[in-house]
């Protein structure tokens, strides 16, 4: 692989710029939320003269946040989220556009480590993670790099229980505003978002019929909840295996037959797994699953399904087409594993439909803003975004849909503050 270096970034090639502008062009045609961000940026210019360090799966639509992000007066650099999303054509445009990047498609895990370490080095005043990456540098590795970093926002589920974990034991030492826990964020992409891109993953990258398969959903949190509703509506038998009694139910009366992964393991022919979680799927599972059992993950590690159990219980593994690897076993069955096991909608697509990421990038935008306004007065704390930002982002999303709601007349507010009126 080549590695191009213009204007201190690193990706691969400054070459493939033309059609990452296009890409980049179509996401933010369909971006009319942070449109109207960039165009308040503009004029405000809430982070002049300041630096942001910024960690997201490198496609178009983070590619535009990034630029609304600059529009905002920021120095902006930008790195992966994981070694397979970054879209090195995204990457060079980026560099054209004047921001500084740090990634390419699928390097080394030490240079993949380097690329993010060097995003830190340009030392930000502010930084936008996801999964915590860059977190976790700042307070593990690199803590002399902290200096200066007034805070950040955190896009992923993943992220906030780990920042969550360190506010608890107070080695957290600066302000995370935890974006994925915007309503704005997790009811469209964790849900909406993750349920269209996962199948579309899945389908281009194996090219199989879903309607009629038994597909497994571990975990019904927000992902698992769209991927479910996705897979129901495609056709497919959908089991859902759960490990809270609440979800449990809830999947049960959505419509879906709920059991154990021991018995799932039987049935499957296609798993996703969206719990966050690490080996949910492992030895004593494969050992019951069917000859041909796909299996693919959009929860943000690739350690959902443990894949050293599995190619340990393999005679050879061999890459049967673009972003599918068959475990041959030592029975004679396969058990194919789609983009190693890495997010099967980013890894293996091109992530959530840019409408939704409206809203997504919309919060992160206005959560950095919030953020540098109020870092003195927040700490070193986790909060939400404020109600009133997350519900602006609703309001401007419904505008630029064309669609009007109601408004409580003055009756209607009293009656519902008061305890006496019937
Ligand atoms: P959530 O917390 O709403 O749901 C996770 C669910 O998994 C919970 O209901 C939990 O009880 C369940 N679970 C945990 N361990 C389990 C096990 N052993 N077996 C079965 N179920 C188990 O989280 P959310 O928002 O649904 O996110 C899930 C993962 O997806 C996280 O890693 C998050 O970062 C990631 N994510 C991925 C996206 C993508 O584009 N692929 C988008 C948004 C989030």
């Amino acid at each position: 692989m080549t590695t191009s270096s213009v204007n201190n970034s690193i990706i691969t090639d400054i070459a493939l710029a033309p059609e990452g502008h296009l890409k980049i062009d179509w996401a933010s045609a369909h971006m009319p939320v942070l449109n109207q961000i960039r165009a308040q940026f503009e004029q405000e210019q809430p982070f002049k003269g300041l630096k942001v360090t910024i960690s997201l799966h490198l496609e178009a639509k983070t590619a535009y946040l990034a630029k609304v992000v600059q529009a905002g007066g920021a120095d902006v650099t930008i790195t992966g989220s994981n070694p397979l999303s970054t879209q090195d054509d995204v990457c060079a445009a980026l560099v054209e556009d004047g921001i500084t990047v740090f990634a390419k498609y699928n390097p080394e895990p030490a240079e993949y480590k380097a690329l993010l370490v060097k995003a830190l080095e340009t030392k930000p005043d502010l930084i936008i993670d996801d999964g915590g990456d860059l977190v976790s540098i700042l307070h593990a590795e690199r803590p002399d790099l902290q200096e200066g970093i007034r805070g950040g926002a955190e896009e992923t589920t993943t992220g906030i229980l780990r920042l969550k974990a360190m506010e608890k034991d107070g080695s957290l030492k600066f302000p995370m505003v935890a974006v994925n826990d915007a309503y704005c964020k997790y009811l469209f992409d964790n849900r909406y978002g993750t349920g269209q891109s996962v199948f579309d993953g899945i389908n281009r990258t194996t090219n199989l019929v879903v309607a009629g398969k038994t597909v497994v959903v571990v975990g019904y949190g927000w992902c698992g909840k769209g991927v479910a509703m996705r897979a129901k509506g495609l056709g497919a038998n959908v089991i859902v295996t759960e490990i809270d009694a609440i979800k449990a139910v809830e999947a049960y009366m959505d419509g879906f037959t709920v059991m154990p992964m021991s018995e799932a393991a039987k049935l499957g022919e296609l798993f996703i797994t969206v719990t966050g979680n690490k080996d949910v799927i492992r030895g004593e599972h494969y050992e019951v699953m069917k000859n041909g059992a796909i299996l693919s993950n959009a929860g943000h590690f690739d350690v959902e399904f443990n894949k050293p159990e599995l190619a340990a219980l393999s005679s050879g593994i061999r890459t049967v087409r673009r972003n599918i690897e068959e475990y041959k076993l030592k029975d004679g069955r396969s058990i194919y594993v789609l983009a190693e096991g890495r997010l099967v909608n980013l890894a293996a697509g091109d992530g959530h439909p840019a409408e939704i990421m409206d809203m997504t990038f919309a919060l992160q935008a206005i959560a950095l803003k919030y953020v540098n306004d109020e870092y003195k007065s927040i700490g070193s704390k986790v909060v939400n975004v404020p109600y009133e930002l997350d519900e602006l982002v609703a309001r401007t999303k419904l505008e630029s849909l064309g669609i009007g709601i109601d408004s409580l007349t003055e009756e209607q507010k009293a009656y519902l503050d008061s305890w006496t009126e019937h």
